[in-house]
């Protein structure tokens, strides 16, 4: 065999190796195989450069991640931060936080330059470091502790440490590390972010002890008793603990932020590692503790992330994708360009109005910029190619059905419905995503695959796939093993909670927040879905009730009818009912509060902010509505409450002092 048909036949098993991994998470080969694999073909490559450019499986982001490590659920979430770009978007974010608790005056803050690596999280019990696990989605992640007693982390903590506790830090490559590996032959990494991951993510933990790895701490999860009183003081802690804390930690009154931004941002370039910006805390915990979380980041901190990176490139195409609810939005192609050391090929154009705006034309030389992990955005043009102005399309580029504006609508959206394979496609993808169904294995590429099988076509079909299993495993890249494994995980989803299911639906407008807030509302599956039915009728009861949840509305109770008017999507309804058994929405960790389920108003002042109360007491499984009718349980009535409180007192609720609340609720 030729040295060029032998790297294309290694290519070809590359290529199926990281399918089945990425895919399907079910490689179907060992790590060390793989390994092997790709070492012969950059040996081939090595003696014939010129055939680089057909190795694209080689040019695979980062390793290919060692399967095989055990899951492990985090006991409390490991959460990401909210980015802000500039000195006011940072004001604004505190004066919401300040709002939020109804205080004014200042707060310190700790501020830590943000390590671009991968998070991690240490448990120690009796004092031993027991495990050590990435954070995964947040919620799970991998049990990594053979890696991470490479590196240099205290394996004991002293004796007046918990006998409990949760560190947690990132770990991260230096960029001389980094550089060091990369011009070995050992591999090839992007930047030192991927060099970290792939590095710790090795079944064999020689190899991630040869690979140069190191951690910062920088913030706590579950103790058995409390460490400190102040961030700051916690950091010192860790210090003394043998941990290491970055240097550059400072404790900073809340106007001191811009210069520290501004003095680390110069400091950047010379610095031993990568950071992309600086994380900024609140430095009382109880405060912290008070604030607590929004969806998946917290809200005593933000990420104030450097300025974006710009380039120049060449617009090739303008391409246009169907998105789940017919939305047809414009991508950029552009010639590949190196932006802050991420290699771009596609940026944002946003909408029809937008490329008319900024008037881009396919051939020009435009200008884009590159922020934290956002998409990259085209800016304007900076030289024009001389082509014609793009003339957005009227039709679906899928389905060819006719694409539509609404008179108040930025988006066109095809008409198709779900007779678009576009829409069909995308919404099948979202709802074995992972916060719908969270089917392991059923990734935008398998879900095309099937549907091109013609196995799919509804949602409910998913959960036919089992009968198909003989088949799936005769399929390309596929095996006994991943198709078992498929059905075992789509077995494992018959139950799901009232949110999820809400959100699979992928409903217009309908994402996880608020599928949780009509969750909380309704509570168990019938009493929405009939909700939903009769909500379809303009100004019903049903209607005025949807539309009067906190945080949904009407133009979001309009969404929910329209979907309910469609009689296809109430067969889809049906025929997941067949399948799949849907839990209430009460979760059983507020079963035990007197709050489960209640409707509760505030009225009144208290003496904790109105968004706090409203949060506490939904954390506790209430639904917290404006207005006081029969079906309100409790109202909390602050000083100088008024109508509300009448209200209340003539229809016979049960009411309650701010006291009274907060030892029921036991804070
Ligand atoms: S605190 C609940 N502190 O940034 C807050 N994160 O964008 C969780 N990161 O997932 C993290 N340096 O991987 C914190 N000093 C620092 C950090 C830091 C880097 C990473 C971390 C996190 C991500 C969020």
């Amino acid at each position: 065999m030729s040295d060029k048909a032998k790297l294309q036949e290694i290519l070809a098993r590359i290529d199926a190796a990281n399918a089945a991994y990425h895919e399907r998470d079910a490689p179907e080969i060992t790590d060390a195989e793989y390994d092997a694999m790709r070492r012969e073909a950059e040996a081939i490559l090595a003696a014939h450069p010129e055939w680089r450019d057909m190795a694209g499986a080689l040019a695979e982001v980062g390793a290919r991640p060692a399967s095989g490590f055990k899951k492990v659920r985090h006991r409390t979430p490991m959460l990401s931060l909210e980015n802000v770009f500039d000195a006011e978007e940072f004001r604004e974010f505190w004066q919401g936080k300040k709002r939020f608790l109804g205080q004014d005056g200042t707060w310190e803050f700790v501020a830590e330059p943000k390590i671009d690596g991968l998070s991690i999280s240490l448990t120690y019990e009796g004092r031993h470091l027991v495990r050590a696990a990435t954070r995964g989605d947040g919620t799970e992640g991998e049990d990594v502790t053979a890696n991470i007693l490479t590196l240099d982390v205290p394996r004991m903590l002293p004796k007046d440490a918990p006998g409990f506790i949760e560190i947690r830090g990132e770990v991260y490559m230096t960029k001389a590390d980094f550089m060091a590996l990369n011009s070995s032959q050992e591999r090839q990494f992007a930047n030192p972010r991927n060099a970290a991951a792939g590095s710790l993510r090795q079944l064999d933990a020689a190899i991630t002890a040869r690979r140069k790895l190191s951690l910062f701490a920088y913030a706590q999860g579950e103790t058995s008793v409390p460490v400190a009183e102040t961030h700051w003081d916690y950091l010192a802690t860790l210090r003394r603990w043998g941990f290491e804390v970055n240097p550059l930690s400072k404790l900073l009154a809340e106007d001191g932020a811009e210069t520290f931004q501004e003095d680390i941002g110069t400091q950047r370039a010379a610095l031993p590692y990568d950071i992309d910006g600086v994380v900024y805390k609140v430095n009382d915990l109880r405060l912290q503790s008070r604030l607590g979380f929004v969806g998946r980041a917290p809200r005593w901190a933000c990420a104030w992330k450097f300025p974006a990176e710009k380039a120049s490139t060449v617009l090739e195409d303008i391409e246009i994708q169907v998105g789940r609810t017919g939305a047809l939005t414009p991508r950029a192609r552009l010639k590949p360009v190196n932006v802050g050391g991420v290699l771009v090929t596609y940026a944002t154009l946003h909408n029809e109005d937008e490329i008319a705006r900024k008037n881009v034309r396919i051939g020009d030389v435009v200008e884009l910029q590159r922020a934290g992990d956002v998409i990259p955005q085209i800016l304007g043009v900076l030289k024009s190619g001389g082509g014609e102005a793009y003339k957005f399309p009227a039709h679906c580029p899928v389905c060819g059905s006719l694409a539509v504006r609404a008179d108040d609508d930025v988006v066109r959206r095809c008409t198709g419905g779900l007779s678009c394979p576009a829409q069909m496609v995308e919404r099948l993808i979202h709802f074995c995503s992972r916060g719908a169904f969270d089917i392991e294995g059923m990734g935008e590429k398998t879900v095309r695959e099937f549907y091109e099988a013609g196995w799919l076509h509804t949602p409910a079909d998913i959960f036919a796939l089992p009968a198909h299993e003989a088949e799936i495993a005769e399929r390309e890249g596929w095996g006994p093993v991943s198709a078992a494994k498929l059905s075992a995980a789509i077995a494992a989803r018959r139950e799901i909670g009232l949110e999820r299911f809400i959100y699979a639906l992928g409903i217009r407008r309908i994402g996880e927040n608020n599928a949780k807030l009509l969750a909380r509302h309704y509570g168990s599956y019938t009493p929405w879905k009939t909700g939903m039915e009769a909500a379809v009728v303009i100004g019903s009861d049903s209607r005025l009730e949807l539309g009067s949840i906190s945080g949904i509305g009407p133009a979001i109770a309009s969404d929910l009818a329209a979907f309910f008017a469609e009689a296809h999507n109430l067969q889809t309804l049906v025929a997941l009912e067949r399948e799949v058994h849907v839990l209430d929405a009460v979760s059983a960790a507020v079963v035990d509060s007197p709050f489960a389920g209640k409707v509760m108003v505030f009225t009144g002042t208290l003496s904790m902010a109105r968004p706090e109360a409203k949060a506490r007491a939904e954390a506790l499984g209430a639904k917290v509505t404006e207005s006081v009718s029969k079906k309100t349980d409790f109202v909390v009535a602050g000083e100088d409450a008024g109508s509300k409180a009448k209200k209340a007192a003539e229809l016979g609720v049960r009411m309650l002092t701010e006291q009274e609340f907060r030892e029921m609720a036991g804070f």
